[in-house]
């Protein structure tokens, strides 16, 4: 008994040393929570926007807080975000990248060279070699919705919205750049979906090492069925050549079939785990909202389509759809909520836009959270919480792309794709795959909600910090072939 006491009082102090941490005045206000070593965490974790705005009304644009053992110093200001943002001497995007790639997809690379795997993807995902992809998206789309609602079945089908996009669009994105593969057990897209679906619910808590023991098996699981349905036997001429290009230098590096195994794993989320999300949003403030869809189907019915191949007619990338990029772009300034995440590598000074300077610390983080600024900022938006398909519009039906702050004209009015060296290499590739699914959904079915009244799910605020949100329970439709139209 007396020495669990004694025990006991020996863990307090240790707590009370490691939290004796203070604040110098060229600091930012440090907020270290009640909990010795946890500190915020589990506020944190329950809803970061929520805890974030009520930081920043304490302590203002800039603050470091205590979060299960380290010190994170947020960061508020739109207009300072350069400061973080191109400084990658000091401040590193990789290390706590690795940190995720561990704890979630257990996986650690021999040899890992960000830099090099970067440039494969660029040269991929951007310019020239886009063509490949992009067509090869459509043609798997609409290969999916042509299964999915058969031309002479004239019954109604019923499923959540959620699940319909998310469902379609991981499978084609799965077939165009994963595809050609063969695969251990031939894996059929709809299973690799319901595993990914299992794990991703539980993304969130592996990330924060939060599973309790049950979830630990499930995800453990589903992890394991992944692998098997990832694993090679041997790389066929059909994968796209990013995999096989990303794959020969993985092989290159040294990596074993295994860790080959896990990088696919985590590229496949990495690709598919905020597409099916974002065009889920984009179509429920669609249906929730008539004058916009309205709108969007004047835009789409005006386009030409090209007829040019020997596929069904597609979108033509290249044709403007202010409307359409308009409703994207707001849809994401509500549901696109990642943390942009640095570590501090060394000393550095801090200067804000106003002049203010503050002192970073070596090991701390650093963390930009541009869904409560400017995103969801009142002083940037009118009405920041409601949905306005026209807010990206200038009166003349061009694309408005100056919003001020404080009189300062913001250079980062919206950062769904982060910004700065570490932004989002698939930038082009998403957004032409949600604007052919949308296009294809809208021009090919019928789309009815069953519950007009009910209005949008509630959001899932665990997912703060994640990339795109997603729904609490899903908003559930009915759908079949719209008559008439027979492009399919
Ligand atoms: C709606 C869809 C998507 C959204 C909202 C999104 C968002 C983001 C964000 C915010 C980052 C930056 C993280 C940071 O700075 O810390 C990022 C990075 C990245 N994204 Fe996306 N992304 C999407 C789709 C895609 C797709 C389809 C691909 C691949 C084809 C992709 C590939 C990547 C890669 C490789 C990076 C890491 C860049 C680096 O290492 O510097 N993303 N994405
Ligand atoms: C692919 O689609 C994107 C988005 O629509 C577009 O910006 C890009 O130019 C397209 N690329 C090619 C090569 O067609
Ligand atoms: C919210 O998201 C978390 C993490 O992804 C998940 O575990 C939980 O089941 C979700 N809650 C609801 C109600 O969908
Ligand atoms: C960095 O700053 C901290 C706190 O001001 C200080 O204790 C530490 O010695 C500094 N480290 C280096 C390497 O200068």
């Amino acid at each position: 008994m007396i020495w669990t006491v004694l025990l006991l009082v020996n863990g307090i102090l240790f707590f009370l040393l490691l939290s004796s941490r203070s604040r110098s005045k060229r600091e930012p206000p440090l907020d270290k929570g009640f909990i010795p070593w946890l500190g915020h965490a589990l506020d944190f974790g329950k809803d970061a926007a929520k805890f974030l705005t009520r930081m920043k009304k304490k302590h203002g644009d800039i603050f470091t807080v205590r979060v299960a053992g380290h010190y994170v110093t947020v960061l508020l200001d739109p207009n300072s975000y350069d400061a973080v943002l191109q400084d990658s001497g000091s401040l590193d995007f990789s290390r706590y990248a690795q940190v995720l790639m561990d704890r979630i997809f257990k996986l650690r690379l021999p040899n890992h060279n960000p830099t090099v795997e970067k440039a494969i993807m660029k040269q991929h995902f951007q310019g020239k070699s886009l063509t490949y992809l992009n067509s090869t998206m459509q043609r798997n789309l609409q290969a999916l919705l042509t299964s999915e609602t058969p031309p002479n079945q004239k019954d109604w089908k019923r499923n959540g919205l959620f699940n319909f996009c998310y469902g379609l669009l991981f499978r084609a994105g799965y077939l165009t750049l994963f595809g050609g593969e063969q695969n251990n057990n031939g894996a059929d897209t709809k299973q690799i979906y319901k595993e990914y679906r299992t794990f991703d619910d539980l993304l969130t808590k592996m990330a924060r090492t939060t599973l309790n023991s049950g979830e630990k098996r499930v995800a453990g699981g589903a992890r394991e069925r992944l692998w098997e349905l990832l694993s090679p036997t041997g790389l066929s001429e059909s994968s796209s050549p990013w995999l096989r290009h990303y794959r020969q230098h993985l092989r290159e590096g040294g990596a074993d079939t295994d860790t080959q195994t896990k990088a696919m794993l985590l590229q496949l989320w990495a690709t598919q785990g905020n597409v099916g999300p974002a065009a889920f949003w984009l179509l429920a403030f669609l249906l929730t909202t008539p004058e916009a869809m309205k709108a969007v189907r004047r835009e789409f019915n005006r386009l030409s389509l090209n007829t040019d191949t020997t596929q069904a007619p597609t979108l033509d990338p290249r044709q403007p759809t202010p409307v359409f990029d308009s409703v994207l772009e707001e849809t994401l300034r509500l549901t696109a909520a990642p943390f942009i995440t640095r570590e501090v590598l060394q000393n550095k000074t801090l200067r804000m836009a106003n002049g203010q300077e503050y002192d970073l610390r070596q090991g701390d983080r650093v963390c930009l959270f541009p869904f409560v600024s400017p995103q969801m900022d009142p002083d940037i938006y009118l009405e920041p919480e409601t949905f306005k398909y026209d807010r990206f519009l200038n009166g003349d039906g061009t694309p408005k792309r100056v919003f001020y702050k404080g009189g300062q004209r913001l250079k980062y009015y919206t950062m769904p794709w982060g910004a700065g060296s570490n932004a989002c290499v698939g930038k082009p590739f998403a957004i032409d795959a949600i604007r052919q699914f949308v296009h294809l959904v809208l021009t090919h079915l019928e789309v009815e909600l069953c519950e007009p009244e009910s209005g949008l799910p509630a959001v899932n605020t665990s997912r703060h910090g994640f990339g795109m949100l997603q729904p609490e329970g899903d908003l559930f439709i009915r759908y079949r072939h719209s008559i008439g139209n027979n492009i399919l």
